[in-house]
This record gives structure tokens, sequence and C-alpha cells, in this order.
């Protein structure tokens, strides 16, 4: 079997089957997927998602939890969403053992930058991105704590692997300690320390709201599984050139430039259509975007370079873009 039917910035195209999957939590399942006849899965650094086309006709993205050292599998988690619009469900339900899935990456929006120390916080199934990047920071001896919040003990997962780590993990289960007291955990801004936290929009805004006032720009890094979607009511009509084919199209208030692009004709990479997953990343040539992603950080927001078409529009009259 050839696994690669094509390749991008997006990853590649992957026909692969779940060859192992376990119940962590009540909630919570844990994929192992292999290429059928276990040829080397692409490789991938930790923060990496992969996305999942599920043939329900909807497309999911998941951290991958594993061992980047091992090519033969990638293993997901899945929380079954208390308010899934089917995707969560669909793998929960339909997706046993020997069950194929397409798939597509991987791919980093989350990547691990060097640090001096690392500080992780987890909510809930914000926990996954942080096992490869804990395994990473243990393998360059660089120091490093978790900090992993949930509503119960039971709700969490991968808590007893956690153990071997000893006091560098601490558990923190809502319904007997309560909610994360952040102000003293991150009370003491150490310069060189990166913070990476990963789990429900609560406590990232939590985390960012901290850290905006007490660590050095750039320390926090987040990673947010749903996008703040833009408000069309106030939206306005803009225009967009495309730079290799000359074209020029106007983007209706009640329309994405994704929309407009796919009307067009125009074939441009997509999956999520909500500003988390980074597939539609567009170079904008010139105009200055309005930003309603979640994968840019902070300083590619500004530098305007950069944009997801899928949700985010412009501040200026017209965009120019690289397609
Ligand atoms: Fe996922 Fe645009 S398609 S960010």
């Amino acid at each position: 079997m050839n696994l690669t039917t094509a390749a991008n910035d997006n990853g590649v195209d992957l026909s692969l089957v779940v060859h192992n999957r376990r119940m962590l939590t009540a909630d919570i399942v844990a994929l192992d997927l292999q290429a059928n006849d276990a040829e080397l899965l692409p490789p991938w650094a930790p923060g990496a998602h992969v996305e999942m086309n599920l043939d329900n006709g909807l497309s999911r993205q998941y951290s991958l939890c594993g061992d980047p050292a091992d090519r033969q599998r990638w293993t997901v988690a899945v929380l079954r969403e208390p308010s899934s619009r089917g995707g969560s469900d669909y793998i929960h339900d339909e997706m046993p053992a020997g069950a194929k899935v397409q798939c597509r990456g991987p791919r980093n929006n989350f990547p691990l930058e060097p640090a001096s120390a690392y500080k992780f916080v987890a909510g809930g199934i914000g926990i996954t991105p942080m096992l490869p990047m804990i395994g990473a920071a243990e393998a360059s001896g660089t120091p490093w704590t978790l900090l992993y919040g949930g509503r119960s003990l039971d709700s969490m997962a991968f808590k007893d692997d956690l153990a071997r780590y000893g006091d560098k993990v601490r558990i923190h289960p809502q319904d007997t300690l309560g909610l994360l007291d952040l102000a003293t955990e991150l009370a003491d801004p150490s310069p060189g320390t990166a913070i990476y936290c990963c789990g429900p929009e609560p406590l990232l805004a939590a985390i960012e709201n901290h850290c905006a006032s007490t660590w050095p720009a750039g320390a926090l890094h987040v990673e947010r599984f749903r996008a703040d979607l833009p408000d069309l009511t106030d939206a306005r009509q803009i225009e967009i050139e495309l730079a290799q084919s000359g074209m020029t199209l106007t983007v209706p208030a009640d329309k994405s430039i994704l929309e407009v692009l796919t009307e067009a004709g125009v074939e441009v990479d997509a999956s999520c259509e909500e500003g988390t997953c980074g597939t539609c990343e567009v170079m904008v040539l010139e105009g200055t975007p309005e930003h309603h992603d979640v994968v840019l950080t902070e300083s590619e927001r500004e530098s305007g370079e950069c944009m997801m078409i899928c949700v985010s529009r412009a501040k200026s009259k017209c965009l120019k873009l690289d397609l």
C-alpha cells in the first residue's frame, strides 16, 4: 500500500486502521492507529495533532499522545463530548478495533520550544499533548512540573502513567481540591521558563489573564480546540485579490473567504472550518487581516503575514492573498 496520497504542509493523507482501543475512563477512549501493512508512519514532534476524517463526514483533530519514536502507531485519546456534534460519539460508538479511518497529518500548531524549564498545566483531556512534551523534557534533562486538573480523579486519564514521575506531577481533582490556584502556582515568573497549557476555555482564559500581568511576553503557550467564531452581524463585505491567478473576488458579509474561494473553484485545503486546525493557512501579501482563529500566536497575528481563511476576515477593504 502506498501510504502517501498527497503531501503538503498539512501532512500526508493516510488510510489507517484502529489497531487497538481501550477505555481510559468512562468517557475517554484511546485508539492506536496503524497502517494496514505496518508501514512506518510519518515522524511527528510533541504538540502535533492528526486530523481524522470520519465516515459520517465529520473531521476532527486530536493531539498525538503516544511516543514520537514509535513510528508504527499513532495514539489519540478521545473524550466523549457532552455536547458532541457527532465526532466524538462516532469514534466512541462506531469505531471498534479493526475499523478503517482516513487521516491527515501530522500537523503541529503547539510545538515545544527550547526552554530552561517547563511548567505544564493541563485541564481534563488537555493532558494529551502534554504527555509527549513531558517525555521530551525528561529525555533532554530539562526541569519540568505538571499541574493536572480534572473534574474528579475518575475522570482523569493517564494519571497512573504519570505516577512514575513522582512529585514533578500534581494531580488536582476539582471535586475534592477545588479549582487550580493559578495565582499561587505561577506566582514566581522565572526567566527562561516556558508554560504550556491545554484544557477547557475557562482554564486557558484564566492562565492567559494571569500571565499577561506577571510573566514575560511569549512565556505562555496554549492550545485551543475551539475558536471564537466571528459575529458576522457587524461584518463588512471585503475584496480579495489572488496573486497567483490574478482573480479578484468579493466576500460578502455573510460568507467566509474560504466559502467564496470554494464557490469560485479555487482549490484550498481546509478541514475544521472553525479556525482550530491550521489547515487553511494562507499567506497575506497586502492588506490587514482580522484574525478569529486560535492557531496563530500573538506575534504571528501582529505580523499579519498569514491568516486562516475559514474564519478570519479583514480590517482593510482588500486583501491580496498568495493563491
Ligand atoms: Fe481549520 Fe481553517 S480549516 S483553521
